[in-house]
């Protein structure tokens, strides 16, 4: 795969288009290598750095494997995927290896040790920086109701973005 390295922030408004429409594939590599689908997440700059968060559920099998890990990343499809980021986003990497399932091809990012999804268009490597448990004592509790019937809270991870590039 050929990198074209890009601003962080140059396709703000395609990521936020893509992960309010059908997702974004949020990859993690531990004992497993997995991919999930995430609809929320934030691109922003704190601490100097140019920062990626992504919310996980403590329900999710990416939970147990990012929690060990210090690192992630993000891939993004311009257009299409659609299929493989609903079956990303409903079955889960305890039962089946998505990527052989669903004809994602892991590929070598160029400086974490997690791959990204070669189907994709535009990524970001992630280290992991700082994490946050959401504590719902302090979350609205409207938004507590509609999203968290089942007390099935994000975990907050941080990612330095240390690369973000297109695939040529
Ligand atoms: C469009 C879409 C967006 C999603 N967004 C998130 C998310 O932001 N955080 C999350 O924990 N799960 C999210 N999910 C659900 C997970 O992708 C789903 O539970 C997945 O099967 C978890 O895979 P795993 O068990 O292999 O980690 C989303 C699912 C879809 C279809």
């Amino acid at each position: 795969m050929m990198f074209k390295d890009v601003h962080y922030a140059q396709y703000m408004t395609e990521v936020n288009q893509r992960l309010s429409s059908n997702g974004i594939f949020l990859t993690v590599k531990g004992e497993k290598l997995n991919t999930m689908t995430i609809g929320w997440g934030f691109i922003g700059y704190m601490w100097r750095k140019p920062i990626f968060i992504v919310p996980v559920r403590k329900s999710r099998f990416t939970y147990g494997l990012i929690e060990k890990s210090d690192e992630f990343t993000v891939s993004i499809p311009f257009d299409g995927l659609k299929k493989e980021l609903a079956l990303c986003g409903s079955k889960s990497g305890r039962d089946i290896d998505k990527f052989k399932a669903f004809g994602l091809t892991p590929v070598d990012g160029k400086i974490v040790n997690t791959p990204v999804i070669n189907e994709c268009d535009l990524h970001y490597e992630c280290k992991i920086v700082f994490k946050q448990e959401m504590d719902p004592v302090n979350l609205d509790t409207a938004y507590d109701k509609s999203c968290y019937a089942n007390k099935d809270y994000h975990t907050l991870y941080f990612g330095e973005i240390v690369a973000c590039y297109l695939k040529e």
